[in-house]
């Protein structure tokens, strides 16, 4: 079978990065006869960004430095040592708990990097801990801010799973918007315990996921060690979403938001996918989309806008996608499945004649999106306020859903985009996070591998 991407760098742990025909069609569409509709509601919006990005420079830009990588290597010798003699079953309070750490830095300098080792608190498992360390890399943070709260910790206690996880040895991650939303306190009226409330806890950031499951919990039936699998780890991504994800070697997950990997996928481009898709999937669904029905897609070049226009074209067999994005990105679009590309810097979606069933709005543009929707059409919004007939809804990880969609990504109707300024090494996981947070990101920001 033909590889779907081309390595356009020399990374170590994939090389893949961009589509392989950057901007060819992708096969014929296929209807999906399963999908169903409901709906909802909400409103507010964001200002449009006007300034231009040229691929070039989206490829050429440097990344932030990182005081963590300066110097000497990010995981010393001595972290490899730690993490390898680790063999106790440590608690870890995985889904409601907290990651019990004692902390000093190592950075000299900000508090950035930090090594954490294991508290002495009892051990409390619920499967045999086999050759899974009790402590592991991560990322993570103990209050909100910017990307400056984000620490290393070689030692971070490893999650214990429930009856219902699996504990997944990760390979690659992506991070989302919600991952630096949530981080700055945005959601913090829903989020799991920051240490502000219970001192040394600490949040792992990452809701995607793609590794190898390690151990499984008594009530899981269909994962099994060794499985490959991917999935987005919070089942709500904004009430109380693990304090365990991803940006770390290991995560404790319900088997039920899990799937297996698609075996045409390595684990980085699987990572991508799980959040992004999922959320196009259900907008996709609230807004009755079905077969023949028209979309505009406001941020077809997003990680969700990218999945999208795939879906909206290839598996439910929209007879036109129209999508936006910022002049480099047009063809891209069209490659994707848009049969109309609309350049945000040059023109007014809504200044266009053109109606659709769907407006599909992943940018915050919900006051412009209800003046395109067809008289009884829908429109979905990810972000910022809408009016009538717009709605807002949040996404809710779903195993099922990635297995419905696994046999369009394994035949490559439906491809990953992985941003191919990715993926990011684990030591640079703040300079990932920079990158997503410029808003400018094409496709998905993937870290890999991990650690
Ligand atoms: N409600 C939910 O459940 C849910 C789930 C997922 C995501 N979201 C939200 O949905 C939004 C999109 O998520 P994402 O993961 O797709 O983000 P993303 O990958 O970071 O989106 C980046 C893309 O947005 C495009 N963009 C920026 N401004 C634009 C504009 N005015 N018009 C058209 N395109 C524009 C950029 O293209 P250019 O470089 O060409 O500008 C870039 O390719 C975020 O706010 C996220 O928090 C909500």
């Amino acid at each position: 079978m033909d590889e779907p991407y081309v390595r356009i760098q020399n990374e170590p742990q994939t090389g893949l990065l961009l589509p392989k025909e950057y901007f060819p069609p992708l096969l014929p569409a296929t209807t999906d006869k399963h999908l169903t509709s409901t709906t909802q509601q909400s409103s507010q919006e964001r200002g449009e960004r006007k300034e231009t990005t040229t691929m070039q420079s989206l490829l050429s830009s440097s990344v932030l430095a990182n005081p963590c990588t300066t110097g000497s290597s990010l995981f010393p010798p001595t972290t490899a040592k730690l993490v390898a003699a680790a063999s106790v079953p440590v608690a870890a309070a995985a889904r409601s708990g907290a990651i019990a750490v004692s902390r000093r830095s190592v950075s000299g300098g900000g508090g950035r990097c930090v090594v954490a080792a294991a508290s002495s608190s009892p051990a409390v498992t619920t499967a045999e801990a086999g050759e899974v360390p009790a402590t592991m890399k991560a990322w993570a943070y103990d209050e909100y801010g910017d990307g400056s709260v984000l620490k290393f910790n070689e030692a971070a206690a490893v999650p214990d799973i429930a009856d219902d996880q699996v504990l997944v040895r990760v390979a690659a991650a992506a991070l989302n918007p919600v991952d630096a939303k949530r981080r700055a306190g945005k959601f913090k009226a829903t989020d799991s315990p920051l240490p502000l409330i219970e001192v040394d806890a600490q949040t792992v950031p990452g809701y995607d996921v793609a590794g190898v499951v390690v151990k499984a919990g008594s009530q899981v039936k269909g994962l099994k060690e060794g499985d490959e699998v991917y999935g987005n780890i919070s089942e709500k991504a904004l009430e109380g979403p693990k304090q365990s994800g991803s940006l770390a070697e290991y995560t404790a997950v319900e088997e039920k938001l899990l799937a297996i990997k698609p075996k045409n996928l390595d684990f980085a481009q699987a990572a991508g996918l799980p959040l992004a898709v999922e959320t196009a999937h259900e907008g996709l669904e609230r807004a009755g989309f079905s077969a023949g029905k028209s979309i505009l897609i406001l941020g077809g070049a997003g990680g969700v806008g990218s999945l999208a226009i795939q879906l909206a074209k290839h598996v439910y067999g929209a007879s036109k996608v129209a999508a936006t994005a910022s002049t480099p990105k047009l063809e891209l679009l069209k490659s994707l499945g848009a049969d109309v590309a609309i350049d945000y810097t040059k023109e007014n979606f809504d200044d266009l004649p053109d109606k659709y069933d769907v407006v599909f709005d992943a940018v915050g543009q919900g006051e412009k999106a209800v003046k395109v929707v067809k008289e009884g059409g829908s429109v979905v919004v990810l972000t910022g306020a809408v009016v009538p007939p717009g709605f807002r809804f949040v996404v809710t990880s779903d195993g099922s859903v990635l297995e419905k969609l696994n046999p369009y990504l394994e035949s490559g109707k439906v491809k990953p985009l992985v941003d191919p300024k990715g993926p990011f090494a684990f030591s640079q996981v703040v300079e990932a996070f920079s990158y997503l947070e410029t808003g400018r990101a094409t496709g998905k920001v993937v870290v890999s591998p991990i650690p």
